[in-house]
């Protein structure tokens, strides 16, 4: 059982300071294979926190979130929902990448981290709202979903709404899917499940807009 992060927060609790202890984290076993820590991006401040799953294999590469493919998709989502790029802190449940081989080859598949990988990170994510004190969180995918909302919560129950967390208590936070799933979506279905992303990224726009 991992051990967790909480013994690897600094007693500043800025970004910055998180981001440099984060590189240090040792609180579960995904550090020793992956390249680096991939904390959270974006504008300090921000009134809207994106929260993924874990880095893949390019954000694994340049230490930074959503720059590999799923992060193409979402940027073209988020512009679609009229959602300020500019406005958003992008982050991950977990950071650091868990992969396996490919058999043979070099390449790195990513493996769904376990619960006990989400919640040994989960110090870092706490701390990561608190920091940036977000007026929306967005949750993409049920990694994210269930860190806030327990493990069986149903994202296809609840996409699209906004609901109100435990804890950190009375986060606003709404529910979509993971950008992945609509790159799997097969052919004649893809702009039909890149709508729905938009159309519940829309929502965040919309509360964001009304305050
Ligand atoms: N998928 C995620 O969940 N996060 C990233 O940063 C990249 C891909
Ligand atoms: Fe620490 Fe999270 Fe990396 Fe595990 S995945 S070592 S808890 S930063």
């Amino acid at each position: 059982m991992a051990e967790g992060a909480e013994s690897f927060l600094p007693e500043a609790r800025d970004v910055e300071s998180l981001r440099e202890a984060a590189d240090g984290c040792r609180g579960c076993g995904l550090y020793r294979d992956a390249t680096q820590t991939v904390f959270g991006a974006g504008k300090r401040d921000a009134r809207l926190l994106v929260i993924g799953e874990q880095p893949g294999d390019s954000e694994d590469t340049r230490g930074e979130p959503f720059v590999g493919p799923a992060g193409g998709l979402l940027d073209r989502a988020l512009i679609a929902a009229g959602v300020d790029r500019d406005d958003v802190w992008l982050t991950n449940a977990v950071k650091h990448f868990k992969f396996r081989r490919a058999a043979g080859g070099k390449r790195r598949l990513h493996q769904k981290p376990e619960r006990s990988e989400v919640l040994a990170c989960r110090p870092w994510l706490l701390a990561e709202i608190a920091a940036v004190d977000p007026e929306l969180v967005v949750c993409l995918g049920a990694t994210a979903a269930q860190d806030l909302f327990g493990p069986s919560f149903r994202v296809t129950r609840s996409r699209g709404e906004i609901l109100v967390a435990e804890e950190p208590e009375g986060l606003r936070v709404l529910i979509t899917v993971h950008p992945s799933s609509v790159l799997r979506t097969p052919g004649d279905y893809r702009d039909a499940a890149f709508d729905a992303l938009v159309s519940d990224l829309s929502k965040a726009a919309e509360a964001l807009g009304a305050r």
